[in-house]
């Protein structure tokens, strides 16, 4: 009984997480942004680099499904503008992606040349451990001055309190990879 009230209590703290953390990016930062751009500056990769991707996040696209496309499609595929074979196809005009891994996402213009004048988006995302890191520098550890001079007795409750910090910290990024499978078979 106690604990499967401790695993609702995760669940519903990680789903809440999820739901905080996950954010949706319309690429280009605009609606109808999924064009040839009319310059390099204002490409899409400049808007991509310029933002900050998690796995969780998704990706929307809106574009006319009658004239355009996304695929995803592989990094060699990319470089070579090549749509013979991609991982995904998109053409219903509004597009979703989940980023659901680490690393880069690679997308094209599934219409003819389109790609070769830019219309394209590469998205990095940042890895799990790179988010651990982040969060870690946001509480810094006590200052070195505070366990020589300071009073002996306020110093291991410092200590305590920031290791029992990040102690949970690492218990929820952990329980994510668990919470994640059994979020698909809720979902
Ligand atoms: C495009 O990719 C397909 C499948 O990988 C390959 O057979 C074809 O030669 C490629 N075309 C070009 C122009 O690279």
């Amino acid at each position: 009984m106690a604990s499967s009230l401790l695993f609702r209590i995760v669940l519903l703290t990680i789903s809440s997480i999820m739901s905080i953390e996950a954010k949706e990016f319309a690429v280009g930062g605009e609606p109808s942004a999924w064009k040839i751009p009319s310059s390099n500056s204002d490409s899409l990769n400049q808007w991509a680099e310029a933002n900050r991707f998690q796995v969780g996040d998704y990706l929307v696209w809106d574009y006319d499904a009658k004239k355009d496309s996304v695929l995803q499609v592989r990094k060699k595929d990319y470089h070579s503008c090549n749509t013979s074979s991609p991982i995904a196809v998109h053409q219903d005009g509004s597009t979703r992606v989940r980023l659901r891994r680490s690393g880069a996402h690679y997308f094209i213009s599934g219409v003819e040349g389109a790609c070769e004048k830019g219309e394209k988006l590469v998205v990095v995302v940042i890895s799990e451990n790179h988010r651990e890191g982040f969060q870690s520098s946001l509480s810094p550890a006590p200052a070195p001055a505070e366990f020589d001079s300071g009073s002996p007795a306020m110093a291991p409750v410092t200590g305590g309190v920031s290791t029992a910090g990040r102690g949970l910290v690492g218990a929820v990024l952990a329980l994510l990879i668990g919470g994640s499978v059994v979020g698909l078979v809720l979902v």
